[in-house]
C-alpha cells in the first residue's frame, strides 16, 4: 500500500497513529540537528520531521540526499507540532519519520512549484505537467470539473441525453476556417474537424432524440486571443418542439444554478436587450452591464456650430465618465493617444468637464458657448465632477471605437469586479450581415438559423433588415453562449443557401444530407451552445481561458510541450498520396 492517508487529511485527531504517506518533496529545511520536509500531493501538504534525537543517523543521511520534486514514501507516527501553522489543515501535526523510500528521483524543476512561481509563460507551457502540480493551476482544473458535473446533472435532470457526434466530418460553417485531416483510404480527400456539431445535433432532432447535449471539443482555425483557442469545448444543446423562449428558460436556469452555487445569490430573470439596442447603447453586441457609461448621441446638439469635425460626422456620440472631471491635461492626452492607436483607429476625442465648482469647460470652447455645453451636459445627465468624452465619425466605426474606450475605462476605474456577475441575453440578431469585401451576405449566426416569421417578407426585398430568433448569452462583457431557432423546412433552407450565394450544386454537395433529412418529418427545433472554457473562466473571475485548459495551445496555435504541429515523415505523406509543395 502506497499510502494510508493523503497529504491533506491528517489532523490532531490522528495523533499517535502510525501512517504511510506518499508524495512529492516540496521543500527541505535542514537545521543540522533537525530536518523538515513538506510533502505534497493533490490534497495538500504534510510536514515530515527527522531529528538527531529520535531519528537514526542513517535515516537522517538518507533524507539529506532528497531533492525538490523527488517522489517519496514515508512511514511514521503522527505527532503534535511545536510551532503550529494555522494556515493549512494539517498545520497542527507532523510525521516523525521511521522509514523513507525514494520512489523516483527528479531533476531540479525549471521553475519553482509554488503559487507565485518564477517561471515565465512559455517555460510553464513547455513543462505543463509541472505547472499542473501548482495549486492555482490544479484548482482551476478542479473547478472546471465541478462545473462540468453540475452542467451534466442539470441537463440530465431536464431530460437531455448526452450523445457523442463524430470528429472526422465534413465542413460545418461557423465562420472560421476548418482544420482538415487527409484520408489514407480516400486519397486526395479530407475530413474536416467540426467547428461545432451543429448539423449532427439537428439530425438528432430529426432522429427524435428530443433533447440532446454534449460537452464536446470543437476546432476552429482562427486567430487566437485570450478568450479563443483553436480547440475548445462547448456545452452543445438542441431541443425539439420548442420556441426561443423555451431555450432561453432552460439555459437561464442552468446558468443561474451555476451562479447560485458560486455566489450563494439568486439570479432570477436575466435582463434582455435587442441587438440594435446593444449596439446603440454600448457599441457592442456583448456589453458589460456591470457599469454604466451608456452611449449618448448628440448630433442634434452639436451640428451647425462651425466645428467641421462634428459637422462632417455621421454620428457624434459620447460617454459620461463619472467623477473624472479632475483628470489632468496629461491624463486626457493619454486617453486620447490610446484611442488613436492603430488597434482602435480613432482620430481623437473631445472632452467636456463639468467641474466641481459648477463651471463647464471643454476642448472645443472656441465653437461651443456655455449654453451649448450646458445642453450637452444635461443630455448626459452628468453631475458636477463628471467628465464627458465625445467621439465622432462613421456610425459603426465610431460605436466600435467608443465601445473599446468604454471597456478600457471600465478596467482602469476598477468597474469590472470579477466577483460580480451580470448576465444578459442579447436577442433579435440580424439574420444576415453584409460583407463589403466579398460583396455578399453572410449568415450572422450560421446558415441554419431561421428568420423571424414576421420578417420573412423582407427576405427578397431587404434581406439586411431581416431579424432572426437568434440569441447570445453574455456574462460580464463576454459572449459565453449563442444559439438560434432553426430552419426545419427544405424550401426555406435552400432559399437561405441562395441568399448566401451558394449555387444549387454547392448547397447540394455540402448540405444535401441535411436538406434530404428535412424531407422525412423534421420537427421544429432550436438550440444553443456555451463556450465551456469561457464560461468556467468567467465564473472563476478570469477572462483568460488558457488557464482552464489542461494542455492549451500558445498564441501561435502551438503546443510547445509536445511540439505540435510538426512535419510528418515522407512515408506518411506517401501513404496519404500527398506531396508537399510549400512556398518558401
Ligand atoms: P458559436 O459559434 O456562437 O455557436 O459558438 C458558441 C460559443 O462557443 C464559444 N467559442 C469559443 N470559445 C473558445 N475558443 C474559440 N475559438 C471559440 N469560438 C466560439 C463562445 C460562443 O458563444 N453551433 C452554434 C451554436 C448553436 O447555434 O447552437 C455555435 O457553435 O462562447
Amino acid at each position: 500500500m502506497f499510502r494510508t492517508h493523503t497529504n491533506g487529511e491528517l489532523s490532531s485527531a490522528q495523533i499517535g497513529q502510525k501512517v504511510t504517506l506518499s508524495g512529492w518533496v516540496q521543500t527541505i529545511r535542514d537545521k543540522g540537528f533537525v530536518l523538515w520536509i513538506d510533502l505534497r500531493d493533490r490534497y495538500g501538504i504534510t510536514q515530515l520531521v527527522f531529528d538527531s534525537e529520535r531519528t537514526s543517523s542513517q535515516l537522517l543521511e538518507e533524507a539529506r540526499k532528497l531533492g525538490r520534486e523527488f517522489v517519496i514514501q514515508v512511514e511514521g507516527n503522527v505527532i503534535e507540532r511545536t510551532s503550529k501553522n494555522p494556515n493549512i489543515p494539517t498545520g497542527e501535526i507532523e510525521i516523525l519519520v521511521e522509514k523513507l523510500t525514494i520512489l523516483n528521483e527528479s531533476l531540479v524543476p525549471p521553475f519553482t512549484i509554488e503559487d507565485q512561481t518564477d517561471g515565465g509563460e512559455e517555460l510553464r507551457m513547455k513543462y505543463r505537467y509541472l505547472d499542473i502540480r501548482r495549486n492555482p493551476v490544479r484548482e482551476k482544473l478542479i473547478f472546471r470539473h465541478k462545473m462540468a458535473q453540475k452542467v451534466r446533472n442539470y441537463l440530465s435532470d431536464q431530460n437531455f441525453i448526452e450523445v457523442e457526434t463524430p470528429v472526422l466530418i465534413k465542413s460545418t460553417p461557423e465562420g472560421a476556417r476548418d482544420f482538415v485531416v487527409p484520408s489514407r483510404m480516400n486519397p486526395g480527400q479530407f475530413y474536416a474537424l467540426p467547428q461545432s456539431p451543429q448539423t449532427f445535433k439537428q439530425l438528432l432532432m430529426i432522429g427524435g432524440m428530443d433533447r440532446y447535449f454534449q460537452i464536446v471539443k470543437c476546432f476552429r482555425d482562427e486567430d487566437l486571443r485570450a478568450d479563443r483557442q483553436p480547440e475548445f469545448t462547448q456545452i452543445d444543446c438542441e431541443m425539439a418542439f420548442v420556441e426561443q423562449e423555451d431555450v432561453i428558460n432552460i439555459f437561464e436556469g442552468m446558468t443561474s444554478t451555476l451562479l447560485k452555487d458560486i455566489t450563494g445569490k439568486d439570479f432570477s430573470k436575466f435582463p434582455r436587450m435587442t441587438f440594435d439596442d446593444a449596439m446603440k447603447t454600448y457599441g457592442n453586441d456583448k456589453p458589460d452591464i456591470r457599469f454604466d457609461m451608456k452611449f449618448v448621441e448628440v448630433n442634434d446638439l452639436v451640428k451647425g456650430k462651425d466645428f467641421k469635425i462634428f459637422d462632417d460626422a455621421e454620428l457624434i456620440v459620447g460617454i459620461n465618465v463619472e467623477n473624472c472631471a479632475e483628470y489632468t491635461r496629461k491624463q486626457i492626452d493619454t486617453i486620447s493617444d490610446w484611442v488613436k492607436r492603430p488597434q482602435i483607429g480613432a482620430s481623437g476625442l473631445i472632452w467636456i468637464k463639468f467641474q466641481n465648482d459648477g463651471v463647464i469647460t471643454s476642448s472645443v470652447n472656441k465653437f461651443f458657448n456655455e449654453e451649448d455645453l450646458k445642453k450637452i451636459v444635461e443630455k448626459f445627465g452628468a453631475k458636477q465632477g463628471d467628465l464627458i468624452l465625445l467621439m465622432s465619425g462613421e456610425s459603426n466605426k465610431v460605436r466600435t471605437q467608443l465601445s473599446a474606450l468604454r471597456m478600457e475605462l471600465g478596467n482602469q476605474l476598477n468597474l469590472r469586479d470579477p466577483k460580480e456577475f451580470a448576465p444578459l441575453w442579447v436577442v433579435d440578431f440580424p439574420l444576415l450581415e453584409w460583407d463589403g469585401e466579398t460583396k455578399r451576405f453572410h449568415a450572422m449566426h450560421h446558415p441554419f438559423t431561421a428568420p423571424k416569421p414576421e420578417d420573412e417578407h423582407l427576405l427578397e426585398t431587404d434581406p439586411g433588415k431581416v431579424r432572426a430568433n437568434a440569441y447570445d448569452l453574455v456574462l460580464n462583457g463576454n459572449e459565453i453562449g449563442g444559439g438560434s431557432v432553426r430552419i426545419f423546412n427544405k424550401e426555406m433552407q435552400s432559399r437561405m443557401f441562395d441568399l448566401l450565394g451558394f449555387t444549387k450544386e454547392d448547397a447540394e454537395a455540402q448540405f444535401g444530407f441535411l436538406m434530404n433529412a428535412f424531407k422525412y418529418g423534421a420537427p421544429p427545433h432550436a438550440g444553443l451552445a456555451f463556450g465551456f472554457d469561457r464560461l468556467v473562466a468567467i465564473l472563476d473571475g478570469n477572462e483568460v481561458i488558457r488557464d482552464y485548459i489542461a494542455f492549451p495551445k500558445n498564441n501561435s496555435g502551438r503546443d510547445v510541450m509536445i511540439d505540435a504541429p510538426s512535419a510528418i515523415s515522407d512515408l506518411q505523406l506517401d501513404e496519404l498520396e500527398l506531396k508537399l509543395n510549400l512556398k518558401a
